[in-house]
C-alpha cells in the first residue's frame, strides 16, 4: 500500500521504532515530520524539538507543525526504569494532550497510529484505576494521583499502566472523529530490540527470562515498522479503536494459558 504524497508526523523518530518506521513511510513515499526531544539523523523531511512531557512545550510543537496532515504516529516514550510521573506524562498525557491539539491539523480520513506494548496486556483488571487516570489532565496533578492510586515504580508499573491507559483511551475514541474519517489504533509490540530493551529485562527480571523461553526470538523495529505504515494508509481505513499486537504470537499465547486452550 503506498503512501505516495501522504504528509505524517511521527514522535520518537529519532531511535528504535520510530527511527525504523520513519524510514519505512519515507520508502513507501511519505513525507515524514519527526516530533522528538532529539533530532533524528535521517529519514526526516521535518524535525520539530520537543518535550512529550511538557504540555508548553507540546504546544509550540503542534503549532509548528503544517496543516494538511495524513497520519500522525505516536511512537516516542519512556521504558519502565524511568521514573513513574515522567512515564506516565510522556506516554499518555503527552501523547493524548499532543494528538487532541493536533486534530485540527489532520486532514479528513487521517489515521492516528499509537504505539502501546504487550506491557498493557491487563488492561482489563485496571478498570478502575484507567477511569481515575483518563480525567486526569492536569500534568502537575501525576505525582498525587499515583500516590492515591498505587501506581509506583516497582516493577515497572507506571509503564503498564500508561499502556494500559493508552489502549483504553484509543479503544474509547474509536468513533469521537467518525464524522471527518479520522480514526485512531493502537499496534502493541513484544520486546523488540532497542536500546531500551535492557530496560524492560531489569524491570521484570525472571518473568522476562519465562518469556524469552516460549519466543523464538525478541522482536525488531523492522517487524513493528511494517505494521505502523499499514495502519497510516488508506488500506486500513475501516479498522477503528482496535489494539493490534505484533508480537511473535504471545498476546496469544497469553491469552489461551489464561483460558485454559493450551
Ligand atoms: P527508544 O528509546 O529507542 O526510542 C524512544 C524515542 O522517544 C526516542 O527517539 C526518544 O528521544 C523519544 N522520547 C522519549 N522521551 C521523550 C520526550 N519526553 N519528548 C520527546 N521525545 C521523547 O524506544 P523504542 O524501543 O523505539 O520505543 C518506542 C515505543 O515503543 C515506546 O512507546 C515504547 O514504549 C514502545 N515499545 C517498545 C518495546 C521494546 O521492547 N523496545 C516493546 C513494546 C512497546
Amino acid at each position: 500500500m503506498s503512501l505516495e504524497n501522504k504528509k505524517i508526523v511521527i514522535t520518537g523518530a529519532a531511535s528504535g521504532i520510530g527511527a525504523e518506521t520513519a524510514k519505512t513511510l519515507k520508502a513507501q513515499g511519505a513525507m515524514v515530520i519527526c516530533v522528538d526531544r532529539n533530532e533524528p539523523k535521517e529519514n526526516v523531511d521535518l524535525y520539530i524539538k520537543a518535550d512529550l512531557g511538557d504540555p508548553d512545550s507540546i504546544a509550540a510543537a503542534v503549532e509548528a507543525v503544517p496543516n494538511g496532515i495524513d497520519a500522525l504516529c505516536n511512537i516516542a516514550g519512556l521504558p519502565p526504569t524511568k521514573d513513574r510521573v515522567d512515564v506516565l506524562k510522556v506516554n499518555f498525557l503527552g501523547l493524548r494532550h499532543l494528538t487532541e491539539l493536533m486534530i485540527g491539523k489532520l486532514n479528513d480520513n487521517a489515521s492516528i497510529v499509537n504505539v502501546a506494548s504487550l506491557a498493557g496486556f491487563g488492561w482489563p483488571q485496571a478498570g478502575e484505576q484507567i477511569k481515575a487516570f483518563l480525567v486526569l489532565k492536569d500534568f502537575n496533578a501525576v505525582e498525587a494521583f499515583c500516590d492515591e492510586n498505587g501506581v509506583g515504580n516497582e516493577g515497572g508499573r507506571s509503564y503498564f499502566f500508561s499502556k494500559e491507559a493508552l489502549i483504553v483511551w484509543t479503544m474509547m475514541n474509536r468513533w469521537t472523529w467518525r464524522d471527518r474519517g479520522i480514526r485512531m489504533n493502537c499496534v502493541s509490540p513484544g520486546p523488540v530490540e532497542t536500546p531500551i530493551l535492557p530496560d524492560f529485562l531489569e524491570t521484570l527480571g525472571e518473568r522476562a527470562k519465562e518469556d524469552a523461553k516460549v519466543m523464538d526470538r525478541p522482536g525488531r523495529p523492522e517487524d513493528i515498522a511494517p505494521v505502523i505504515a499499514f495502519m497510516c494508509s488508506d488500506g486500513s481505513g475501516w479498522i477503528r479503536g482496535v489494539n493490534i499486537p505484533c508480537d511473535g504470537g504471545m498476546n496469544q499465547h497469553i491469552l489461551c494459558n489464561m483460558h485454559g486452550h493450551v
